[in-house]
């Protein structure tokens, strides 16, 4: 079964503003303060801006957030050397481009069951790919800290290098 969520900028038309901002301000994740930040502080200004597309995952019993994830896309610029030929190949890298779909947030709360990040990013993919059908662009990447390296490589995303900063990687799927 589809997991269902939420569209942002559809509960910024549907709640009251005041219930909105209680509900994302009650989200907790101990494990990464980051993610709750971006949700608390970040979201609704990305989504005005169409920078990003945020999805929640609802208990509508409690009225909770259980999790979320931000997608947006975001290019990855390199040469073909520093990729392994079949990468580059699949990313259709272009004069040092390649275009990509990004998961930019994926978190679920303290209290959410252990699996919903998968099915979160389950969804996210399948939303990519409808994409890819509409417009095109197989790619889709995300950055994240070692620890989380297995667990995106045990999805199917491969690691293809170290961010400009150096303290995340840089990892590809492609649909
Ligand atoms: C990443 C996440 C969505 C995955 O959710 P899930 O599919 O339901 O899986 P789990 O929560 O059971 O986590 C899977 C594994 O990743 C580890 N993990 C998750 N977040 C981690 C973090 N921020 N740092 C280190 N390890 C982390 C878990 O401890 C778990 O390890 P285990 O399998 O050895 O027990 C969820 O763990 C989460 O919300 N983490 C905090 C937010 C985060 O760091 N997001 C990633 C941004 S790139």
């Amino acid at each position: 079964m589809t997991l269902e969520a939420y569209q942002l900028h559809e509960l910024m038309q549907e709640l009251d503003k005041d219930e909105l901002l209680a509900m994302l301000s009650a989200f907790k994740c101990s494990r990464n303060k980051d993610s709750e930040y971006f949700l608390k502080k970040i979201a609704l200004k990305h989504e005005a801006k169409g920078i990003s597309r945020t999805y929640l995952v609802i208990d509508r019993e409690e009225n909770k957030i259980k999790g979320y994830f931000t997608l947006a896309l975001k290019c990855l610029s390199m040469n073909d050397d520093d990729l392994d030929r079949s990468v580059a190949d699949s990313m259709n890298l272009r004069d040092g481009i390649a275009q990509a779909y990004l998961i930019g947030q994926l978190a679920r709360s303290d209290d959410a069951v252990p699996g919903l990040g998968k099915q979160m990013l389950d969804r996210a993919v399948d939303t990519f790919s409808k994409g890819k059908e509409m417009f095109g662009c197989p790619t889709v990447r995300l950055d994240c800290k070692d620890e989380l390296i297995h667990y995106y490589g045990s999805y199917g995303f491969q690691r293809i290098r170290k961010n400009h900063e150096k303290d995340l990687s840089q990892m590809v799927i492609f649909i």
